[in-house]
């Protein structure tokens, strides 16, 4: 297998491209697009986002110590290249992209956008001067979903709302699905006989059903209104 090698540089792809939503203290509020972002904690659940001091929203993020991370789609493609290549010092992103500002559910000054699936807000724990880009390493404060798109059973379907990624320049949707977490080395689940005498009721009712199918296992109920607060307990 012929290699070549290339000199350092950034090559973990795919990655998100989120727009990331921000405000300074006097109620002027922003977006661009973020690329280099990520996970890094579960409990406490955390995030980053590392930005150039030269965009217009680092002084934004820096002031209010909070922003958010919103979560693209392929309907949010164009928007989200759009914010990532126009600055906030000359348009007004929310006003020429016709996107929505929403109240964060715990942050004072940043806005969701309105129009995404997932709102993860953010608030700033410290800032890395790393180079070309300040890393601003935040704790999730709260995450909002849309409620559109819960399934029947009230369980969110990320996968149904569409999210893409951006891989080497290029925005990608998601493709086919191959397994699930676990899925190499789980066993195969065979159908359980229903058993005639003895047993539980309920074991001869779900007999060769998927646990998925059955109803109100490991499912999550709608909190009944249109956008829900949602703090995720796998760890992964
Ligand atoms: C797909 C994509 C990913 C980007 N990722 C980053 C990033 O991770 N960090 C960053 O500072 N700028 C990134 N940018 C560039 C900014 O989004 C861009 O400079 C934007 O115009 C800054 O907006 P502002 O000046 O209104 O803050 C990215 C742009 C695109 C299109």
């Amino acid at each position: 297998m012929a290699k070549q090698t290339w000199k350092p540089g950034n090559m973990i792809y795919p990655l998100p491209a989120v727009m990331v939503s921000t405000a300074d203290k006097e109620g002027r509020s922003n977006i661009l697009t973020i690329a280099w972002t990520g996970t890094v904690c579960t409990n406490p659940p955390m995030a980053y986002i590392s930005v150039r001091p030269e965009r217009y929203s680092y002084h934004m993020i820096k002031e209010s110590g909070e922003f958010v991370i919103n979560l693209t789609t392929k309907k949010l493609a164009r928007v989200t290249d759009y914010c990532g290549v126009r600055s906030g010092r000359e348009v007004d992103k929310w006003k020429e992209c016709r996107l929505t500002k929403g109240s964060a559910s715990s942050l004072k000054y940043a806005p969701v956008i309105e129009e995404a699936p997932v709102n993860i807000e953010c608030r700033v724990k410290s800032i890395q001067e790393l180079g070309s880009h300040h890393m601003f390493l935040a704790e999730v404060t709260a995450v909002q979903v849309d409620e559109a798109y819960m399934d029947e059973k009230g369980k969110f379907d990320l996968d149904s709302t569409g999210l893409i990624a951006y891989s080497h320049g290029e925005y990608l949707d998601l493709g086919e699905k191959l397994g699930t977490f676990g899925y190499s080395v789980r066993k195969k689940q065979t159908a359980r006989k229903p058993k005639v005498s003895g047993g539980r009721k309920s074991d001869a009712k779900n007999a060769g059903r998927k646990r998925s199918d059955v109803p109100n296992k490991g499912r999550r109920k709608s909190a009944g209104k249109k956008r829900t607060t949602a703090r995720r307990k796998a760890d992964r």
